[in-house]
């Protein structure tokens, strides 16, 4: 029998809690996480989401006590969502200054000021009696760029209403320009874009669509990208930025952590990823039935999306992984 006698001992440096301290590679700290929050327009009460334990549409009320205890907790932003409670084609709700979404983001500011970052999704789909991230021409086609002058007003009215930071979520082509252009225009040089550069046409937004109420009956693959492409995500993420994007993101993130890392690796602005509503619905089920351990999971996923190299990460547990890591 040969002697064991490796030379090298990685083990050495696992042996006690301080140690694996010592080594660790990657931070996970509470300003690293955004929180996601819903609002529906209309509601008294904060209304559960059934695919989303734990996760509720607020009611104006509702949404600013759960928003100051959340950056109390030391998230680093929230991205709001509006659920309007009527719809039209060219989602009009998105425009108006009484639209949900433009009155709850007016509510928080006021709320909170400067003390957190306020971040809307610049999206129609939420709006659109269709369910559609644009508009759509006669033959039901989404018109990219009858979409971009909806934007433009949307950053505009998402502007007015005190967002730090607006979240183009469409993937329509030249969205980040022409946001960029309108709020450069209207004085608005000062907002920054968290560009929703590589989001792919996923399985993983199903809980989402519950979230929301969306009224889509199709899916979205003429606008969000195929899921085996990779070179196409570093192409999206270079437009954006050339475009003038502050921030790019990835999304979903669990099934594209080598998207995350490549994107990582070029990008001169800071990037995102979205650990998405799929995501959390799976963790959220499996520790339910009692086979995941919850928190253990909760903190591995957040971690590995760190390690993939995302600077910020929006997840539906912000606020609560933010206590556990105070
Ligand atoms: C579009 C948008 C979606 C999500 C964020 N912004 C849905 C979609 O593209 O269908 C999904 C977020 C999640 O699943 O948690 N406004």
């Amino acid at each position: 029998m040969p002697r064991v006698f490796p030379e090298h001992r990685p083990r050495r440096l696992r042996g006690t809690a301080a140690l694996r301290r010592l080594v660790s590679e990657t931070t996970l700290r509470p300003r690293q996480l955004i929180l996601p929050m819903f609002v529906a327009e209309g509601a008294d009460a904060p209304r559960p989401i059934g695919s989303m334990p734990g996760v509720v549409q607020h009611s104006r009320d509702s949404l600013r006590k759960a928003a100051v205890e959340a950056v109390r907790a030391g998230v680093g932003g929230l991205m709001i969502f509006g659920v309007p409670s009527e719809r039209d084609a060219v989602g009009s709700g998105a425009t108006d200054e009484q639209g949900i979404l433009n009155v709850a983001l007016r509510d928080l500011r006021a709320e909170l000021g400067d003390d957190t970052v306020l971040m809307a999704d610049t999206c129609l789909d939420e709006f659109t009696d269709h369910g559609h991230c644009g508009v759509v021409d006669a033959s039901g086609a989404v018109d990219n760029d009858a979409t971009l002058e909806r934007y433009a007003e949307m950053a505009l009215a998402q502007a007015s209403a005190g967002a730090h930071l607006l979240g183009p979520s469409g993937m329509m082509d030249g969205q980040v320009g022409v946001i960029r252009r309108a709020l450069d225009d209207a004085g608005y040089s000062d907002i920054g874009i968290l560009a929703y550069s590589a989001k792919y046409a996923s399985a993983f937004y199903g809980p989402f669509r519950e979230a929301v109420d969306s009224q889509l009956k199709g899916d979205r693959k003429t606008y969000q990208q195929d899921p085996g492409n990779a070179r196409e995500a570093l192409r999206e993420v270079e437009l954006d930025i050339a475009e003038g994007a502050d921030t790019v993101m990835i999304k979903p993130a669990l099934s594209y952590l080598d998207v995350l890392r490549e994107v990582a690796e070029m990008s001169p602005v800071p990037v995102a990823a979205y650990n998405i509503s799929g995501e959390y619905a799976m963790v959220e089920a499996a520790a339910a039935n009692g086979w995941l351990d919850r928190q253990r999971t909760v903190l591995e996923v957040l971690t590995s999306i760190r390690r993939a190299g995302a600077d910020m990460i929006l997840t539906y547990w912000a606020a609560e992984a933010a206590r556990w890591l105070d």
